[in-house]
């Protein structure tokens, strides 16, 4: 199958060669060609060029794209994407007053996910998560990672993780799994942390590692959640079975969740929205990713990640949904670009890099996904007819994404 994409307003995100990320200075340049053609193979992006260097190609299909951008799909590196039901009544307790720490302290948040979670069945689960990811295709996210956590017992965590695989074996969009028992202290351990980390330890971490249910393992390490120590402990015993971490870190107090991440070897750390030089500095050198998640600041009214700072220091910076029942019910990136422009001062080329290809790289994808780049996988996405690139972040809110290829295939 052949799909030719000519007359190309604008194709961006064009690399030559695969590059791994794109940190400081580099993140203002967003490598296009204007008056383009684009060749897909079956699954793989085969050539490119501009319009004047087009030769007789015999295709399936031939999209013309006058006036449109093309460029690669999504690369959403921080999901928790499967989950039971909605905290829709969490959201109204926020408006009348409560705090986020309140709603959770008195039942709500991550516990009242996970017992909702509990009595859903694997297939009703399966169903329900089938309609946010078309959802999030269709604003053009090719390749997603989706996170357990909402389960909090190893059947739980178990059916959370089968549940995310089966999604990326039946649809099209590459999906990574992460095991996020370190989420919350279950209700039944209450009083007794200790004990629910014995469990992740000595069951859950065999169990999945066992079943190859994840890549990665996350813990929310935070006050009144993981401590450092205990994000250690699960970091150390998570590496014996080569789980690679991707932790929440510094989203309400920092408390040196960034140091232990690059300890361990994290492929990213996660939220960021508290962050001093320390931090900054710790991060410099490091192989570990930045990922910023604007919505949940959006949703919960917290503070923005200092993306600028980050940048500005020579660092790269991820951004991801962190699509969630709790803070973050929403898994359009279109929104997330938009808003890191708008609160946090990235420039539209800064927010593209980082929403493509560093992504990719937050979940272990930079060598197949996030660029134009011949051999890479063929998850592009066409806009509607628009003045430039800049003009979807600047028309916050509404939709441009017309056309969404992935994997080679229309959705
Ligand atoms: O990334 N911060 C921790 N976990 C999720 C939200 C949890 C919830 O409220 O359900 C997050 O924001
Ligand atoms: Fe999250």
């Amino acid at each position: 199958m052949k799909i030719l994409i000519k007359n190309i307003q604008q194709l961006l995100q064009v690399r030559e060669e695969s590059v791994t990320w794109i940190a400081g200075k580099d993140m203002k340049q967003l490598p296009a060609i204007d008056n383009a053609w684009l060749l897909i193979e079956n699954d793989l992006i085969s050539d490119f060029g501009s319009m004047d260097s087009l030769l007789e190609i015999e295709a399936d299909e031939v999209i013309d794209a006058t006036g449109k951008v093309v460029l690669p799909t999504w690369c959403d590196s921080h999901t928790h994407l499967v989950y039971a039901g909605n905290r829709e009544q969490e959201f109204v307790n926020r408006i009348n007053g409560m705090s986020y720490h309140e709603i959770a302290e008195n039942g709500g948040g991550i516990i009242n996910s996970a017992k909702k979670l509990q009595a859903t069945t694997e297939e009703d689960l399966y169903n329900q998560s089938i309609d946010r990811l078309k959802e999030v295709m269709q604003m053009g996210t090719g390749a997603i990672e989706i996170k357990s956590g909402y389960g909090l017992t190893p059947e739980a965590e178990m059916k959370m993780l089968r549940v995310a695989k089966k999604l990326g074996e039946d649809f099209p969009v590459t999906v990574k799994t992460t095991f996020l028992g370190a989420h919350a202290v279950p209700t039944e351990f209450k009083g007794n942390k200790a004990g629910y980390i014995d469990l992740i330890v000595n069951e859950m971490l065999p169990k999945i590692a066992s079943e190859k249910l994840a890549t990665y393992v996350d813990v929310f390490c935070e006050e009144g959640y993981f401590s450092v120590a205990d994000t250690e402990r699960i970091l150390s015993e998570a590496k014996k079975y080569n789980l690679i971490p991707k932790i929440h870190v510094n989203q309400f107090t920092i408390l040196g969740g960034i140091a232990l991440g690059v300890k361990y070897d994290a492929l990213s750390v996660d939220h960021l929205e508290v962050l001093d030089q320390n931090d900054i500095e710790t991060l410099q050198g490091s192989k570990t990713m930045p990922v910023a998640l604007p919505s949940c600041s959006y949703f919960l009214s917290i503070p923005y990640t200092p993306g600028r700072e980050l940048i500005d220091a020579g660092l790269p910076l991820a951004l991801a949904t962190d699509y969630n029942p709790g803070s973050t019910p929403s898994g359009n990136m279109n929104f997330v670009v938009a808003t890191a422009c708008i609160k946090m001062k990235l420039t539209p080329e800064e927010a593209i890099n980082a929403a493509t290809l560093n992504g990719a790289y937050a979940m272990g994808l930079e060598k197949t996904h996030g660029s134009i780049t011949r051999g890479k996988k063929a998850s592009v996405m066409i806009t509607k007819e628009i003045p430039s690139y800049g003009y979807i972040p600047y028309s916050f809110g509404s939709n441009l994404i017309e056309t969404v290829i992935i994997n080679g295939e229309k959705v």
